[in-house]
């Protein structure tokens, strides 16, 4: 794969070369003096300190093979043995031109990994809250990233669809609903005229928790049931069915309205297939002991900083803790869903278990060590007061309540003139709005909840972005309308317009480094960046009107390239775009 700047990195690379210096890693970075060039080479002290030469003698010598380059238009020596580099007109004008046959040039790095996600992890018959929105959220983008960079993706819900509180919520329904087919001893399996809604599911789940804590009979009880559950008793197991489709069928509905998918709608039930398997090889390693009643995997290292405590495989009451099915997760990706790399997207507080699951897996050679198993955390969206998000009367944020608040606000502030589709056009904003805030700060970054903030149609806002891009499209059609021809850039006539291109230049390396940080921070930054230039030349230029038609085509192609990009990198972030706002 060739790309114009890794060329002139590879030219400047065969330059020291023939000046007789070896350099492996030869990065060029924009300037951080941009009146002085558009590009830096810092790679000269380094260079000097190996071979004890003054670093200014060395850039001396290289200044002058640069020089020659058809990229670049000056060279020059700066400070203690800095280059810098001012590119040529044609060099960027090539570049944009080839960025506006194929957009993709700036996002594919050629890397070929296999890599599942497991993000969302939503919980059945429990509220889908904030936090279920960052990992959806922040999941979707990186999965968005990957297949940009390359990469093809495997993603997978992964539902908390098992374990005792299922036996507690079966157990509520049965003390409200004794009579129902499926707690008869000759229940088969037939279809049960029982209706249950998601409304239901949320009323029932703290009351049939807490019923539970408080009363150890019915702790009692509900762990019967649930073990029944687990041992796929008929009336049980129809019954958590019909609750898990419940579930699945709002999580979908608002995923859907925040553009998260997945190619899997797995979770922990269908991991519990594997875990006897699991059990049986992880003895089988002599790796298992007995502590306290419980059964554990010793899983820390000499050289740890801070205590890792044993992994909790069986807990000392008899059931399989959440670690154990994680392990069997990983057990059935790795035999279904071969991949290179396994991701997972979770709250920073879940960081302890997957370390211990990790090396659980490492340890016990279930996950052969060229597998690499990644844990993505990310801080928290705290309410305004910068209190964990609560509702009025003190509950947890419900998802949906929150979507619901920023899609009102939106519609108020939207303009009288959209009179058609006004509540989805909101709708689509609001997503905007709140996903553009929840992957602007860096992925482990706290923040809070702001609805001024985050629908501020002049801030660093999706609500901004949306609307400027919009405006690009319109532009783009008044041109056309207008029978104005463009095709490609032909020249570059303002400073603004180079600033623009020097910013699509600098695009591959922050998609780089996003993938590599499993961060969509500086791609957001990026995208205000880049729209707020663009807005800049919008307003020193009238396009249309422009008399000199070279000039006039040259600044269509422009907008027609950044339009683009934004189009992508809005879709890259999982963002919509209404028709009109
Ligand atoms: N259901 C969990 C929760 O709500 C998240 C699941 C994350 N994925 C996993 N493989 N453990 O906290």
């Amino acid at each position: 794969m060739n790309y114009k700047i890794e060329v002139l990195e590879n030219k400047i690379k065969e330059s020291l070369k023939t000046l007789g210096y070896e350099l492996d890693n030869v990065t060029i970075n924009p300037s951080n003096r941009p009146d002085l060039g558009d590009y830096q080479f810092n790679g000269i002290m380094p260079l000097a300190k190996t071979y004890h030469k003054n670093p200014v003698e060395i850039a001396n010598e290289l200044v002058p093979l640069v020089k020659e380059y058809e990229e670049i238009k000056e060279a020059s020596v700066a400070g203690p043995g800095f280059i810098n580099l001012t590119f040529s007109d044609n060099f960027l004008i090539d570049f944009m031109n080839e960025s506006n046959k194929n957009i993709e040039i700036n996002y594919n790095l050629g890397i070929n990994k296999t890599i599942f996600l497991d993000y969302g992890g939503p919980n059945v018959a429990k509220v889908l809250h904030v936090g279920h929105l960052r990992s959806g959220n922040i999941g979707e983008a990186l999965k968005r990233l990957c297949e940009a960079v390359g990469c093809k993706t495997i993603s997978d819900v992964h539902l908390g669809d098992w374990g005792r509180p299922m036996g507690m919520v079966i157990l509520e329904i049965k003390t409200r609903h004794p009579e129902l087919a499926y707690f008869k001893e000759d229940y088969s399996g037939e279809e049960v005229d029982f209706e249950i809604t998601n409304d239901d599911l949320l009323e029932l789940y703290p009351i049939a928790t807490t019923k539970a804590k408080e009363d150890e009979a019915i702790m009692e009880e509900a762990r019967k049931i649930n073990l029944d559950l687990q041992n796929k008793h008929i009336g049980y197991y129809s019954l958590w069915k019909k609750i898990a489709e419940v579930s699945i069928n709002e999580v979908k509905r608002i995923y859907k309205d925040l553009n998260v998918s997945f190619d899997l709608w797995e979770g922990e039930s269908n991991s519990y297939d594997y875990i006897d398997a699991v059990f049986k090889y992880l003895y089988s390693q002599n790796i298992v002991e007995e502590s306290e009643g419980a059964q554990v995997i010793d899983v820390k290292k000499d050289d740890d900083k801070i205590e890792v405590p044993p992994l909790i495989l069986v807990k000392s009451n008899g059931a399989a803790s959440y670690a154990a099915t994680d392990l069997a997760a990983i057990w059935e990706r790795t035999r279904n869903y071969p991949s290179d790399e396994i991701w997972y997207l979770t709250d920073k507080r879940q960081e302890l278990h997957f370390n211990q699951v990790f090396r659980a897996s490492y340890k016990s050679k279930m996950v052969d060590e060229k597998i690499k198993l990644i844990w993505n955390g990310f801080g928290t969206m705290n309410g305004p007061d910068g209190k964990p998000f609560k509702t009025r009367d003190g509950g947890v944020m419900p998802l949906s309540t929150l979507l619901d608040m920023v899609t009102a606000e939106c519609e108020k502030r939207l303009m009288d003139s959209i009179t058609e589709n006004r509540y989805e056009t909101a709708r689509t904003i609001a997503v905007a709005a709140i996903k553009y805030a929840d992957l602007l700060p860096f992925r482990t970054t706290d923040y809070n909840f702001d609805i001024e903030k985050f629908t501020d149609l002049n801030g660093k806002t999706g609500t901004y972005l949306l609307y400027s891009t919009i405006r690009m499209k319109s532009l783009l059609n008044k041109a056309k309308e207008a029978g104005v021809e463009f095709n490609d850039i032909i020249k570059i006539s303002t400073e603004a317009e180079r600033k623009i291109i020097l910013a699509m230049l600098d695009l591959r390396r922050i998609i780089k480094r996003s993938f590599e940080n499993c961060s969509l921070n500086e791609i957001a930054e990026y995208l205000y960046k880049i729209t707020n230039l663009y807005n800049n030349f919008y307003a020193e230029n009238k396009i249309i009107p422009e008399e000199n038609s070279e000039v006039r085509a040259s600044w269509l192609a422009l907008s027609n390239i950044i339009y683009n990009n934004n189009l992508y990198l809005l879709n890259l972030l999982g963002i919509n775009i209404p028709e009109k706002m």
